[in-house]
């Protein structure tokens, strides 16, 4: 079973012998509710590094307004006994209050990734991402940091916030984990209803035949309001639908690198995100 850290000095107690021993510590930051993609990320740490760190905290800034901060799905105990299936070494959970003490006023803001994409639907998500994260790799100072895919601008992001600030963690990315019938696991699928839940693996299907089409040398413009037509067709209200470039995210005409179709969409009340490689 994993060790459980909720506090600071035991934590860095940890890291710090594990150090000493000569051993690499990877991180896996989430926001608990664990699930299958989750988990792949943590045996992934485990084939890069000697031990597993997996933070769990829902952090309160990165959420709007009206937004599901208080009704994100909270499971600890659930979650611990996935780690231990998983293999993670420890568990840091730390309290908000100890995360956000009175006369906390430090933010970390990326210009230029957050402009687009989801930054432009959920004002202040990234700033909250960012300054989370940066304390996260602060407290744990793993070697190594892991970020999913499915989470494309989240993973752009933090590897910029780390290379602008010189942190001495690599961040690297993990490939999405998804249903068989395509759709990206998330803890928020369980808020689909059955008939929502049989609608949603479109979004990747047709994330793929833009891509494809793409491939096959076309323009986005045409592949893209096809898509469009096609997810308002299958019931989706389309937030966004874009090609970009895979680093600076910055919108392309014609692909000419490498590139990623990502988009985000509501079902219902559920808001979806996924992303492929062009
Ligand atoms: P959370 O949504 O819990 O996700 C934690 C990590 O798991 C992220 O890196 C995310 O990209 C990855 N992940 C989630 N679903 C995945 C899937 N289907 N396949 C592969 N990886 C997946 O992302 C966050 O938490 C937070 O923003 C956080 C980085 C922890 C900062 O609060």
């Amino acid at each position: 079973a994993p060790r459980l850290l909720t506090d600071l000095a035991a934590l860095r107690g940890q890291v710090a012998a594990w150090h000493v021993a000569g051993e690499t510590v990877v991180l896996v930051p989430t926001m608990g509710a664990l699930h299958r993609g989750h988990l792949a990320v943590v045996e992934h740490a485990r084939t890069i590094g000697r031990r597993a760190v997996v933070s769990i905290f829902v952090n309160p800034t990165q959420f709007g307004p009206s937004e599901d901060f208080s009704r994100y799905p909270r499971d600890v105990a659930a979650d611990i006994a996935l780690l231990a299936q998983a293999g993670a070494d420890a568990a840091w959970t730390p309290e908000a209050a100890a995360m956000y003490p009175p006369g906390f006023s430090t933010r970390i803001e990326v210009a230029g990734l957050t402009d687009g994409l989801c930054g432009a639907f959920r004002p202040g998500h990234f700033s909250g991402v960012a300054t989370v994260v940066t304390k996260l790799l602060a407290q744990v100072r793993p070697d190594v940091a892991l970020f999913g895919e499915k989470d494309f601008q989240q993973l752009r992001v933090i590897q910029q916030a780390v290379a602008d600030l010189d942190l001495a963690v690599e961040i690297r990315g993990v490939p999405t984990i998804r249903e068989a019938d395509g759709l990206a696991l998330s803890s928020r699928n369980r808020y689909l209803t059955p008939q929502e839940r049989s609608v949603a693996p479109r979004l990747h299907a047709v994330l793929n035949d833009i891509a494809r089409a793409l491939r096959d040398g076309a323009a986005a413009a045409g592949p893209l309001s096809a898509g469009i037509t096609a997810l308002e067709a299958a019931g989706f209200a389309v937030q966004y639908l874009a090609v970009c470039d895979a680093h600076t995210l910055a919108p392309v005409a014609q692909v000419a690198g490498p590139a990623r179709v990502l988009a985000a969409v509501y079902l219902g009340a559920t808001r979806l995100i996924d992303n492929v490689a062009v």
